[in-house]
């Protein structure tokens, strides 16, 4: 008799019962069947065959698994590295309910940006949450047609320009990478700051004497990003090239955001949890306590911070990234007598959920069906992996937050998951966490423990 060597492949179950789904246009009460990762079924009630792992999530909400789409894992500087690797960072995400990341390619001065991308696939192989990139052109080469023509095909359809930083293009430049990507159907993300401008504020307050931290936000008022809002936008209706505008901060920037997206020209938007919640005066004072404000862009006044909860509401900003870029306190240090030398960037992939979820939807300023779109959904629809990711329905992976609204925690670097000694929402008070978060149909985080299991995060190649 024929007895077939080929192993019978066992099917991973999971049931998760009595929840209230809540995706971007509703709530609903309902079970869910997930099979080898991916959801199969979901309806009122589904009976459990035996062998499947059942969760009861009775009186909890089950959103999609986060996505967050600015991180910058690993990141090189003078300082040294961002102090998150892959590993450390998409854990910390995974804790506060974000299951998928979307990290940077930054090539080398003269790197090909296929290479680089390699180069940065393998540093990222560690991360247990799902990755892709935002892919950075910082010059213009002979070959960089063919190579952002070659990105694309490889599945990644988003590219990072700077207008500031060492790294910043020149208008001339920008402009031809704009119609390159626009001709290949992709996107442009952009960190919109005028650096020639921001360079001479940030000297003349160095020859004046001025180097704390303080002088940081000094040097980059509210119209170094409008003005580069406004010229990009501009950029845009030139070139027809679709344009993501990431943290912004200020309400003089969403005023030419609105007009823009009323106008029909293709501008999206993002902004941080750190824009929405903290201002300008953290840092004025000793530099121990106000060395982790310095990021960029810099905090700003209430009326940016209104402003930018009234851009939530009214869709005019698509998204809540978190640009999770952590260092360490010794890190600034190198910065402790010129502010020009610390390195920007601070923490928070661990706590957008939660922060969001407590000062935008117990406040009354965000649904909850916006919550689930700024956390999740309208990321996947921009960026190409919707509806795999960003949505609860038969056929996308079960990548899921149970979330718990009763728990109240107080926020500190004492006990959050990334690798760094500071955390800018220090003292904060959130309520409702994650309670349970399953990526690819498996139970990752438990009522705050981490179980490893053979968690994995795979690249995800995005559609055009
Ligand atoms: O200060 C920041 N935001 N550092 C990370 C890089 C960037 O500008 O996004
Ligand atoms: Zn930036
Ligand atoms: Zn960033």
């Amino acid at each position: 008799m024929y007895t077939s060597n080929k192993e019978v492949k066992k099917i991973e179950k999971t049931l998760i019962i009595n929840g209230i789904i809540v995706t971007s246009d509703k709530i609903f009460k309902s079970d869910i069947l997930s099979e080898n990762g991916i959801i199969t079924e979901i309806s009122q009630k589904i009976e459990a065959k035996g062998n499947e792992t059942i969760i009861d999530a009775k009186g909890k909400y089950i959103f999609p698994g986060g996505i967050d789409p600015h991180v910058h894992m690993q990141l090189p500087t003078p300082a040294g590295f961002s102090s998150d690797n892959f590993y450390t960072g998409s854990k910390a995400a995974l804790f506060g309910g974000t299951t998928t990341i979307l990290d940077f390619v930054t090539p080398k001065k003269g790197q090909n940006l296929v290479n680089a991308l390699s180069e940065r696939k393998n540093e990222a192989s560690n991360s247990l949450t799902d990755y892709s990139f935002h892919v950075s052109p910082i010059d213009f080469h002979e070959n960089i047609e063919n190579e952002i023509c070659e990105i694309t095909k490889s599945g990644i359809n988003s590219f990072k320009v700077y207008m500031a930083y060492n790294i910043g293009l020149k208008d001339d430049v920008l402009l031809k990478i704009m119609k390159i990507v626009a001709k290949s159907k992709g996107i442009i993300t952009v960190h919109a700051e005028l650096g020639d401008e921001i360079d001479k504020l940030r000297n003349n307050s160095a020859k004046n004497g001025n180097l704390s931290p303080k002088y940081h936000a000094v040097s980059r008022p509210n119209y170094t990003e409008s003005d580069a809002v406004k010229k990009i936008i501009n950029f845009s209706e030139q070139t027809n090239c679709t344009v993501y505008i990431v943290h912004v901060s200020t309400k003089e920037s969403l005023e030419h955001i609105r007009n823009a997206q009323k106008k029909g020209i293709k501008i999206l938007a993002e902004t941080c949890p750190q824009y929405l919640l903290l201002t300008d005066d953290k840092l004025f004072g000793e530099f121990n306590e106000t060395s982790k404000y310095v990021f960029s862009p810099v905090l700003r006044k209430e009326k940016d911070n209104f402003a930018l909860w009234k851009a939530l509401k009214t869709e005019n900003i698509q998204t809540v990234g978190t640009d999770h870029c952590p260092f360490n306190l010794s890190q600034k240090k190198l910065g402790e007598n010129d502010f020009r030398k610390i390195p920007n960037g601070a923490g928070g992939v661990e706590h957008r959920l939660s922060l969001l979820y407590t000062y935008g939807v117990r406040k009354n300023k965000i649904s909850l069906n916006d919550f689930v779109k700024l956390t999740s959904t309208n990321t996947a629809k921009i960026f190409g992996l919707y509806p795999k990711k960003g949505e609860i329905t038969v056929g996308s992976d079960t990548d899921l937050v149970i979330w718990n609204s009763k728990i109240n925690e107080i926020i500190s670097s004492k006990y959050h998951h990334s690798n760094c000694d500071l955390n800018i929402y220090e003292g904060t008070i959130i309520n409702g966490k994650p309670e349970i978060v399953i990526k690819a149909g498996k139970v990752c985080i438990k009522n705050k423990e981490f179980i490893s299991s053979d968690i994995k995060g795979i690249f995800l190649k995005r559609k055009i």
